[in-house]
């Protein structure tokens, strides 16, 4: 269980790796980005094809890198929602999102047991956190994203490509403190996670950033 004492506030119980350090989060993953994390959240929201309107899910939203963009995207008809376990991650998320005036629903939550009906979304976003869950709890979590999204909305994720043996992406998995696992496992070994969860037009696209792959696919809309 990867939780740890904190004098605050304690994060709900899950199987996945919190960050608790939330406000060095930002400029931690600009500079793994070699201070490009502007376009990657750029690409990301570009690539979930985010439309005026629509009701957006961010899973693992962490201090909303993406789901703040998302908001931006689907404007004041649409609304965007972000969840984590990590309380700090949470409040930093809610501190820019008023800051840039906008409207995001914040809360504490684990992709294993989603607070959301049934088919409430019309799209799920995962950035960078699928690497952060056992494998069972993938397995879980892309269930539960299945049944709050509705009948043949989409989910994308953008997540760590499996590695290769050269020296840089050695340097990049001990830099990213994901040492061993992101050099077995990777982005190309959920599609098949996510036929079994009940997907379908399950894609992983020809786009990436830096050590970064993007996966669409859809709830059958019946
Ligand atoms: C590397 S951060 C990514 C944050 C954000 N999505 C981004 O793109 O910057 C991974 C996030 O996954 C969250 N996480 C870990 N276990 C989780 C779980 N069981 N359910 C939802 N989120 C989880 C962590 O707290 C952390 O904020």
């Amino acid at each position: 269980m990867h939780t740890h004492s904190h004098p605050h506030a304690s994060p709900t119980l899950t199987e996945g790796r919190l960050i608790r350090w939330a406000s060095f989060y930002d400029t931690f993953t600009n500079i793994l980005t070699l201070g490009h994390i502007g376009m990657l959240r750029s690409m990301t929201v570009d690539l979930s094809q985010l439309k005026p309107g629509e009701k957006v899910l961010d899973v693992g939203c962490g201090t909303g890198g993406v789901t703040i963009p998302a908001k931006q995207r689907v404007g004041p008809n649409g609304t965007a929602t972000g969840v984590d376990p990590a309380p700090e991650m949470i409040a930093v998320a809610k501190k820019k999102a008023a800051r840039a005036g906008l409207e995001v629903d914040f809360r504490i939550g684990v992709i294993e047991s989603l607070p959301y009906p049934d088919s409430s979304f019309d799209v799920v976003t995962s950035s960078l956190m699928m690497h952060h869950l056992p494998h069972e709890v993938q397995v879980r979590g892309l269930t539960e994203i299945r049944r709050v999204l509705k009948p043949g909305g989409r989910i994308f994720i953008a997540d760590m490509l499996r590695l290769s043996k050269s020296l840089h992406d050695r340097l990049f998995a001990t830099l990213t403190l994901h040492g061993g696992r992101i050099e077995r496992l990777g982005i190309q070994d959920l599609p098949k996670i996510m036929e079994d969860a009940g997907f379908e037009n399950v894609q992983l696209l020809k786009e990436s950033f830096l050590t970064i792959g993007f996966l669409r696919a859809n709830k059958p809309a019946a």
